[in-house]
């Protein structure tokens, strides 16, 4: 079977982040999966420009090349005062037709609210950009003893991977028929 090509984008850029650390975990769950091919998209490892130019950076290019690249993505974000946080903002809107008719599943955390808030207003954005968004994500709470690595955030992560690769398998297939209408 050919391989889906999973985009596993970490969110936060900011000095001192957990987020590199949760998007490693999640990288490894999804790659150990023989249906999937994974790619770490971290947001940190771009510089991108401080005000939108007018012709895209190497940078920018890059990030989307990327974007274009995958089936399917799975989006790493903290809540940052109940949103998500401005890195990903930055370099969701850098992309647009490389987004469309393809899914994504969330991995989210903070504190008690597990980063609910930041997912729920990425699926707004999402819409826009004609993306599917996954009911089934993982959500960390920072504040449990051992938040990542526990068999029921493994079983959470399972579950929104299994809802991602179906939608990426059948919109792969359905893009490869026809053209998407946006
Ligand atoms: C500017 C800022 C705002 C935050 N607001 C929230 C919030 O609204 N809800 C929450 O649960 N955690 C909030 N936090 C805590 C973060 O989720 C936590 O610090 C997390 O580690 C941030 O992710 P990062 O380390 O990958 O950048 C906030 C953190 C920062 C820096």
């Amino acid at each position: 079977m050919e391989q889906l090509r999973i985009a596993v984008i970490v969110g936060s850029t900011r000095q001192g982040r957990v987020g590199d650390g949760v998007g490693r975990w999640v990288a490894e769950v999804a790659g150990a999966r023989p249906d999937t091919e994974v790619g770490l998209v971290d947001l940190g490892d771009y510089d991108f420009p401080p005000c939108y130019p007018d012709q895209p950076t190497a940078a920018m290019r890059r990030f989307v090349a990327r974007i274009g690249w995958a089936d399917g993505f799975v989006v790493v974000t903290p809540e940052y005062n109940r949103s998500f946080p401005a890195s990903l903002k930055q370099a969701i809107d850098y992309a647009y037709d490389e987004w469309h008719a393809k899914p994504a599943g969330f991995v989210s955390y903070g504190y008690r609210s597990e980063g609910i808030y930041a997912v729920e207003q990425l699926r707004t954005v999402f819409t826009e950009l004609h993306v599917m968004t996954m009911r089934n994500g993982v959500g960390v709470n920072l504040l449990d003893d051992d938040p990542l690595d526990t068999e029921r955030r493994r079983q959470a992560a399972t579950a929104m991977l299994d809802q991602l690769t179906w939608w990426a398998a059948a919109l792969r297939d359905a893009r490869r028929e026809r053209p998407y209408v946006s």
